[in-house]
């Protein structure tokens, strides 16, 4: 008998951007004239194209594949020497990353579910709440939760609200815990941390022996040179912390996928009887038997985006997404809503009007708007009563869902 792993069965609705899919092609069969509409502003995925730079080193790449002299064929699990190079003197300059620490990935959703491979059952883990889904999911997948309740909240994590109320800033946890989840710019409140939030932090971690999660897939949208886009900015987090960045966001690379995490050589955990271990050996083995590499033209590619045009390019982007992001916000707040992030992240968080939940808001904007947004609820309880709009789009269509925001609301 092929028993399943049953943590799979706690999980009860589907992963939520599938979710919200099938709920907008049910919404499209039923009503395909006012589907013709539709303006997508719910998962935030890039829609402008590949900078040049990248284009054409992928290409160059794809042609070297094609000589016999140039032609290469598995390459290092960890990543070529050259990417993890210019991740080490471009993303980390002044930071003491060295290439080694690099390891480089098809993406932060697979890394951020993956490194629960390195750590043991049975921890305490704390999640920020609302949360991008895959840490809580990924969690219950690996057996270190129990049971969800209706609110979406699975025993014994230990969840971190950030609302409003909170100026979304998790306060430290009360107890003690080993795993620490964050996310910074934050998705989905679009929030972005201090160095003294960090710092708290970081001092925390050392303190309790525990590990920082600390997804920076949006570092390229902070806006101010004076707030931090990597953990390693704050002393100490290179003994407690690992860092997940990725090509996404800023080189749109979505589709072509690559990105990279940093494990420094010093940080360590512990065995059950206390020896300590260096964890960077324990993912260098996890990543080498488990996966055979990002492809050649794509590491190429991401190589291209730390040249002087491709940072051009990628200020470009980000440029172009924060405009979108500054229309949406101030499209809400015309209409008296309560409208949180899109300075430092492409993301806008909204509270709904009074008397209509996460889902109902996410319907009615379907329903009289034909914009889909996601509902704020289905990133964990504390997300309830709001929702977010992506700013991932061309400026076109942000300018139309400005119009229809205005119609509904206005
Ligand atoms: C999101 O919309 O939260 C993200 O785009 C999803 C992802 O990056 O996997």
């Amino acid at each position: 008998m092929a028993r399943i792993n049953e943590n799979f069965l706690k999980l009860k609705a589907g992963y939520l951007f599938p979710e919200i899919a099938r709920r907008v092609n049910a919404f499209s069969d039923a009503e395909p004239e006012k589907a013709i509409r539709l303006i997508r502003c719910g998962i935030g995925d890039v829609t402008e194209p590949l900078p040049p730079a990248a284009r054409s080193a992928m290409k160059e790449a794809v042609d070297e594949l094609g000589e016999r002299e140039s032609f290469r064929g598995y390459g290092p699990e960890q990543g070529y020497e050259f990417l993890r190079q210019a991740v080490a003197e471009n993303a980390y300059a002044g930071l003491g990353v060295d290439a080694d620490e690099i390891f480089v990935s098809d993406g932060s959703k697979c890394d951020t579910g993956n490194i629960l491979d390195i750590f043991g059952g049975g921890q305490k883990i704390a999640i920020t709440d609302p949360v991008y889904p895959v840490y809580v999911d990924t969690n219950v997948m690996a057996g270190n939760t129990g049971e969800g309740d209706d609110s979406g909240q699975f025993a014994g994590l230990v969840y971190l609200p950030c609302t409003a109320e909170n100026d979304f800033t998790p306060a430290l946890p009360e107890e003690k815990v080993d795993l620490i989840y964050l996310c910074y710019p934050n998705n989905p409140t679009g929030t972005v941390a201090t160095a003294e939030q960090l710092e708290k932090w970081v001092d925390y971690a050392r303190g309790n022996d525990a590990v920082i999660l600390y997804d920076a897939a949006y570092e390229a949208y902070v806006q101010d040179a004076g707030l931090p886009r990597s953990i390693y900015e704050i002393r100490g987090a290179r003994e407690c912390a690992i860092e997940f960045r990725s090509f996404s966001k800023n080189g749109g690379f979505t589709g072509t996928r690559c990105a990279f995490i940093v494990i420094p050589k010093e940080l360590t955990g512990s065995t059950a009887g206390g020896e300590r271990v260096a964890l960077h050996g324990l993912w260098a083995r996890r990543h080498s038997t488990k996966f055979n590499g990002v492809s050649y033209p794509v590491q190429r590619a991401a190589e291209a985006l730390f040249s002087v045009e491709g940072k051009t390019q990628i200020r470009n982007l980000v440029e172009h997404y924060m405009g979108n992001a500054a229309l949406l916000k101030e499209a809400c707040e015309r209409c008296g809503l309560a409208v949180y992030g899109g300075e430092h992240s492409p993301y806008v968080w909204v509270r709904c009007p009074e008397g209509v939940d996460s889902w109902g808001m996410f319907d009615k904007m379907l329903q009289e708007a034909q914009v889909v947004v996601t509902p704020g609820a289905g990133f964990g309880a504390a997300g309830e009563g709001y929702f977010r709009i992506s700013a991932f789009n061309s400026r076109e269509n942000v300018e139309e869902v400005c119009a229809r925001i205005a119609e509904v609301f206005g």
